[in-house]
């Protein structure tokens, strides 16, 4: 696939000049949970947050990526299996430029954020598993979906008719039933604290 290819990583402005500029580290926050669980709204507060303390940040999110770049996937596990495909790689070239990126994605199974993980690598990849039982995710419904899919309206939704195999071993286990939005983005941002500072 790569033949005739010839890249010139090494002749590019490196990471660790870029983040010798920024101040801190480079590295992919990978937020995985169901849909409802609050990741988008946690990702944007940690984001808000790291940019206001001056941090070069992006935030890559579910439904925003499926708007564009992903905007020809569905959800069968081989799609959703290629969305987090593209998105690591876009994550990967993210941190090449010493950005903090924040992934928001259901990413349901391990073997879909291991994938993740081998693209971006091991040592840049910090999961976060936005813990939310599926009751509570279910009982809000923020976007109405849980509703059409127990009616049968959505195939294939997480949760309901589609797995979604929790983290055995995530970087930070992040119980949200009982916490406000704020102190969840608060636990993120100490928790990665030491990780992408300088
Ligand atoms: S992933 O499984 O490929 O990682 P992604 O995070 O991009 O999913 O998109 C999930 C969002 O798409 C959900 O928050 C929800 O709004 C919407 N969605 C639409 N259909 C489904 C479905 N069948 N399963 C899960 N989420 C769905």
């Amino acid at each position: 696939m790569a033949e005739n290819i010839h890249p010139i990583f090494e002749r590019t402005v490196q990471r660790t000049e870029r983040e010798n500029v920024n101040g801190h580290h480079a590295g992919v926050v990978w937020l995985t949970g169901l849909s409802g669980s609050g990741k988008s709204t946690i990702a944007a507060a940690v984001e808000r947050e790291l940019f206001s303390a001056g941090h070069f940040v992006v935030l890559l999110d579910g439904d925003n990526v499926r708007t564009g770049l992903c905007g020809d996937l569905g959800f069968s596990l081989e799609d959703r299996k290629e969305n987090i495909r593209r998105i690591a790689e876009t994550a990967k070239l993210f941190v090449a430029a010493g950005a903090q990126v924040l992934c928001s994605f259901v990413s349901p199974t391990r073997e879909i954020r291991s994938m993740a993980q081998d693209i971006v690598g091991a040592d840049d990849f910090y999961e976060v598993f936005v813990n939310t039982p599926l009751e509570v995710c279910e009982a809000r419904d923020v976007k109405g979906l849980y509703a059409k899919a127990r009616a049968g309206e959505i195939k294939g939704f997480t949760g309901i008719d589609s797995p979604y195999e929790a983290p055995t071993a995530p970087f930070l286990d992040l119980k949200t039933e009982n916490q406000t939005v704020e102190a969840s983005a608060a636990e993120v941002v100490a928790a990665i604290k030491g990780n992408l500072s300088l």
